[in-house]
C-alpha cells in the first residue's frame, strides 16, 4: 500500500508540534491533525499568558511516574539549554522568575509562533480542525485514520492529544482509548496541580481567610513517600490553593491528610512557652508580629483559641496544642476542583509499554505516545513542557 504520509502526529499542542517539526526536518512526510480550531490553546493560556516554558533544573526527581525513571533518556537527549537554543535562533526574550522557572519576556504566542515555523521548515502538512473518529491498522503494514477531512494513511501514528485538564478548550480521552485499543494499560488517570477542597462545613470557619496568602511549607504521605514543598499558599472560599497546594495535589491521595507548617523557621510551641515571662501582651497581638492579623484572628477562632487571652495567663498545655495547630495544621481534603481547574492530569499511558528511546508502543510498532498523554507528570514550574518538548522530540528523532 502507497503511505501518503510517513507519520500522522495527533494533537498539535506542545508535544504534537515539536514531534512533528523534529520529524519533517529528518525528512519525513508528516501530517498534524487537531481538532481544535485555534493553535496550541494550553500554550496560549499557560504561564499567565507569558509560558513557564521550561525549568533550568529539570530532572527526574520532578517528574511522578509509576515508572520513575522512564522519563530521564529523553530529558537528558533534549534539555531546557536545547530549548533555549530554539529560542535564541527565533529572536523571542525570556527571564527567569524563581527556581529555575523560564518565561517570555513577552508573550506565549511567541512559543506558538516558533513551532509553527518549525513544522512549516519541516514541511509539515496541517489537517485543522479535523476530528479522528477512527485508528486502524492498515492491510501490509502501517494505519488508516478515519478523519472529518477523510482517510489518512501513514506508516506511523504519533498520539500527542495530551491530558484530561480544562475540557472547554478541548481537551480529551483519545490517547486513553486509543492505548485501550490497543492493549495497552493506561495508570488511573486524576487531576493534578489542581486546588483542593473541604467539605463545606468543616471549611466554613476557615471562609473568612479566602484571599490570604503566605509562603508555607505543606506535606503529604508517610515516612519514604513523604514529600515536602515550600511554597505560597493560598486560602479560597472552597479550601486551598496556590503554588504549594497545586504541588501536592499531585502526590495527594485521596482519603489522606496533609499537612501545613505556617511558620516553618519557627517553632511556635516553644516561642509561646519562652514569651510567658518576657511580654504581657495577648495572643493575637503577639502572634501578629509573624503572620498577618486577619489570618492570626480566623486562625485562632477557627481552632477555639480566645486571641484575648494574655499569653502569661495561658497553661503550657495549650500553648502547646496551639503550636502543632501552626507548625503541623493536619487537614483532609475532600476532593480536588477537578479537571476544570488542573493545570494537569496525572497518570495516563503506562510507560511500561513504550520504548524510552523512541516512545513508540513496544508491542504495537509504528504507534507511539508524548507528552501529557504518557504517565508522566511535572511539578509546577516549566517542567511539564520540558517533558513534551522532550517526548516529542525523541519520538521525532525515531521516526
Ligand atoms: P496539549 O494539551 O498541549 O495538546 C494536545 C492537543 O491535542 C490539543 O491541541 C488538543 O486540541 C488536541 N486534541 C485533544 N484531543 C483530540 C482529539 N480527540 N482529536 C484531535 N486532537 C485532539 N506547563 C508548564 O510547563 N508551564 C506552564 O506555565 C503551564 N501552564 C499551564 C496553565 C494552564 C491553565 C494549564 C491547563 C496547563 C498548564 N501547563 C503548564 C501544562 C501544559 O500546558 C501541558 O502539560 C502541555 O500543554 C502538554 O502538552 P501536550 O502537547 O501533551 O498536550
Amino acid at each position: 500500500m502507497n503511505k501518503q504520509f510517513d507519520v500522522a502526529v495527533i494533537g498539535a499542542g506542545a508535544a504534537g508540534m515539536m514531534c512533528a517539526a523534529v520529524a519533517g526536518q529528518r525528512g519525513k512526510r508528516v501530517v498534524l491533525i487537531d481538532h481544535a480550531s485555534r493553535l496550541a490553546e494550553k500554550i496560549r493560556i499557560s504561564g499567565g499568558g507569558r509560558c513557564n516554558f521550561t525549568n533550568l533544573h529539570a530532572g527526574t526527581a520532578n517528574f511522578l511516574s509509576e515508572n520513575p525513571h522512564f522519563c530521564k533518556s529523553a530529558l537528558s537527549r533534549y534539555t531546557p539549554q536545547d530549548f533555549l537554543s530554539l529560542m535564541k535562533r527565533h529572536g523571542i526574550a525570556w527571564h527567569e522568575k524563581h527556581k529555575g522557572q523560564l518565561f517570555c519576556d513577552d508573550s506565549a504566542e511567541d512559543i506558538i509562533r516558533m513551532l509553527k515555523a518549525e513544522c512549516d521548515a519541516g514541511k509539515v502538512q496541517w489537517r485543522m480542525p479535523c476530528a479522528v473518529d477512527d485508528v486502524s491498522p492498515a492491510e501490509g503494514g502501517g494505519y488508516v485514520l478515519k478523519t472529518s477531512s477523510g482517510e489518512i494513511s501513514a506508516e506511523n501514528v504519533v498520539i500527542a492529544t495530551g491530558g484530561l485538564s480544562i475540557p472547554k478548550i478541548g481537551a480529551t480521552d483519545f490517547a486513553h482509548k486509543i492505548a485501550r485499543q490497543f492493549g495497552i494499560k493506561v495508570i488511573e488517570p486524576r487531576p493534578a496541580l489542581v486546588p483542593l477542597t473541604f467539605d463545606a462545613k468543616s471549611w466554613e470557619p476557615f471562609v473568612p481567610l479566602s484571599g490570604i496568602s503566605l509562603e508555607v511549607d505543606i506535606e503529604t504521605g508517610e515516612k519514604k513517600s513523604k514529600i515536602v514543598f515550600r511554597e505560597d499558599l493560598l486560602f479560597t472560599h472552597k479550601g486551598l490553593s496556590g503554588p504549594g497546594v497545586l504541588q501536592i495535589s499531585s502526590y495527594w491521595q485521596p482519603g489522606t491528610p496533609i499537612r501545613i507548617n505556617l511558620l516553618p523557621e519557627l517553632d511556635v510551641a516553644e516561642d509561646l512557652i519562652q514569651a510567658k515571662t518576657m511580654t504581657k501582651k495577648n495572643l493575637a497581638n503577639y502572634l501578629a508580629q509573624y503572620l498577618p492579623a486577619r489570618l492570626v484572628d480566623g486562625l485562632l477562632a477557627a481552632h477555639g483559641f480566645d486571641g484575648d487571652l494574655k499569653i502569661p495567663d495561658m497553661q503550657d498545655k495549650r500553648l502547646r496544642a496551639l503550636g502543632e495547630k501552626l507548625n503541623r495544621w493536619e487537614l483532609v481534603p475532600d476532593g480536588s476542583e477537578g479537571y476544570r481547574k488542573a493545570e494537569v492530569t496525572r497518570g495516563g499511558i503506562d510507560t511500561r509499554a513504550l520504548s524510552q528511546q523512541s516512545m513508540m508502543a513496544t508491542k504495537v510498532p509504528g504507534l507511539y505516545f508524548i507528552g501529557e498523554a504518557v504517565d508522566v507528570t511535572g511539578w509546577l514550574g516549566g517542567f511539564n513542557f520540558q517533558w513534551a518538548w522532550a517526548s516529542g522530540s525523541a519520538a521525532g528523532a525515531a521516526l
